[in-house]
C-alpha cells in the first residue's frame, strides 16, 4: 500500500502532466489560429483572383504560352491595350512626392507583400514609391464602391478598414496593405467596397501615372531585348516581326560564377541566349564518373535549344543568360 509520500509524489506527477498538457493546448491552439489566419489570407487571395478572372483564351494574344506556365512574364500584367512607343511615354512627366524613409520602406514593403504587384521590377517599385501621394480619410468613409470604375490604388500607411463584397465582409485590412490594385491591373470595375473603421492616412497613385511606369519600363525592355537579338549574328537574318515576338517572351535571368543553369538529364524546357559572360558545357561519362570539357560559350551563343524541339512554334521560355 502506497504511502503518503508516494500519493503526493504521484499527484505532483499528474499536476505536472496536466500542465505540460494545458501548455501543448496553448501551442496547438496558438498554431491553429496562425493556420486559421493564413487560410482567411488564402480564401481573400483566392477570391481576389476569381474576381478578376477571365476566360483564358482571352488572355492569350498571339504568341503561345510557354510551357511551363507557372513562370509568368514579370512585367506582363497591367497591359491596357494601348498602341504607343517609348517616344510617346517618353515626355511624360511623373510627379514625385517627398515621403520619409520609413514611409518609402513601408509601401515598397506593402507592394512587395501583395500577391499581385510583388512580381513588378524594383525599378517599377521605386518609380510608385516616388509618384505616390498622401490621402486622407476619415471615419466611416467610403474610399472604393463596388462596381465603380477605378483611379487609385492605395497603401495604407496608418488606420484600419473594412472590405466588403455584395454587402458581405470579406475582411478587415490595417497598415501596410495594398488594395484598389485590381481595377487598375485587370481593367475592370472595383471588385468590392472599402470603408474607414478609423482615420486613415494613405498613400495613392493614379492609374495614368502606374500605367505609364510599367508600360515605359516594359517597352524600355522590348527595345533593349530587340537591341542585344539584333547584334547576335545567328539571328540577323530573322524578320523584324519574329525579333519582336521573341523580346515580348524573353526573360532576363542572373547566374553566379559556378553555377549550373542545365543538369545533364534533367528535364529542359528553356532555351537560353547568352548576353553576359561564359558558360562551359561539359558531359559526365556515366561508365567512369569523369567529366569532360566539351566547349566554352559566350555572348550571342545559346544553348538549350533541344526545349524547343516538339512544340508546334517557338513558344519556349526564352531566357536572356547573364552570367557574372
Ligand atoms: P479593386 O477591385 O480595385 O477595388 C476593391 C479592392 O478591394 C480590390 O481592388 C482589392 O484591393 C480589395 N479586395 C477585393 N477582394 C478582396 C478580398 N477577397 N480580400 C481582400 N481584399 C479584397
Amino acid at each position: 500500500m502506497g504511502t503518503l509520500r508516494d500519493l503526493q509524489y504521484a499527484l505532483q506527477e499528474k499536476i505536472e502532466e496536466l500542465r505540460q498538457r494545458d501548455t501543448l493546448i496553448d501551442e496547438l491552439e496558438l498554431e491553429l489560429d496562425q493556420k486559421d489566419e493564413l487560410i482567411q489570407r488564402l480564401q481573400n487571395e483566392l477570391d481576389k483572383y476569381r474576381s478578376v478572372l477571365r476566360p483564358a483564351t482571352a488572355q492569350q494574344q498571339g504568341i503561345a504560352l510557354q510551357p511551363d506556365q507557372h513562370r509568368s512574364k514579370r512585367h506582363a500584367i497591367s497591359a491596357e491595350p494601348t498602341a504607343c512607343d517609348i517616344s510617346d511615354l517618353s515626355h511624360v512627366t511623373l510627379a514625385f512626392h517627398p515621403k520619409s524613409p520609413q514611409s518609402r520602406e513601408m509601401i515598397k514593403a506593402a507592394i512587395l507583400d501583395n500577391d499581385f504587384m510583388k512580381n513588378l521590377e524594383l525599378s517599377q517599385i521605386q518609380e510608385v514609391v516616388d509618384c505616390m501621394y498622401p490621402v486622407h480619410y476619415g471615419m466611416d468613409a467610403c474610399i472604393i464602391a463596388e462596381g465603380d470604375v477605378g483611379s487609385l490604388v492605395y497603401v495604407m500607411e496608418e488606420g484600419k478598414v473594412e472590405v466588403t463584397k455584395e454587402g458581405m465582409k470579406l475582411c478587415t485590412m490595417g497598415p501596410g496593405k495594398v488594395f484598389g490594385e485590381l481595377a487598375i491591373l485587370y481593367n475592370c470595375t472595383r471588385t468590392a467596397t472599402v470603408r474607414t473603421l478609423v482615420n486613415v492616412k494613405l498613400w495613392a497613385i493614379d492609374r495614368q501615372c502606374f500605367q505609364t511606369i510599367m508600360m515605359r519600363t516594359g517597352l524600355i525592355k522590348h527595345a533593349e531585348y530587340m537591341d542585344f537579338l539584333k547584334s547576335v549574328p545567328s539571328f540577323q537574318d530573322l524578320p523584324e516581326e519574329t525579333l519582336s515576338k521573341l523580346a515580348d517572351v524573353m526573360e532576363e535571368t542572373h547566374y553566379e560564377d559556378g553555377q549550373f543553369i542545365i543538369r545533364q538529364g534533367a528535364r529542359g524546357d528553356t532555351f537560353f541566349i547568352i548576353s553576359k559572360g561564359k558558360v562551359n558545357v561539359t558531359q559526365e561519362d556515366p561508365a567512369n564518373q569523369e567529366t569532360a570539357h566539351l566547349r566554352e560559350l559566350s555572348r550571342g551563343d545559346w544553348f538549350g535549344e533541344k526545349a524547343l524541339q516538339g512544340l508546334v512554334e517557338f513558344v519556349c521560355s526564352l531566357f536572356l543568360a547573364l552570367i557574372h
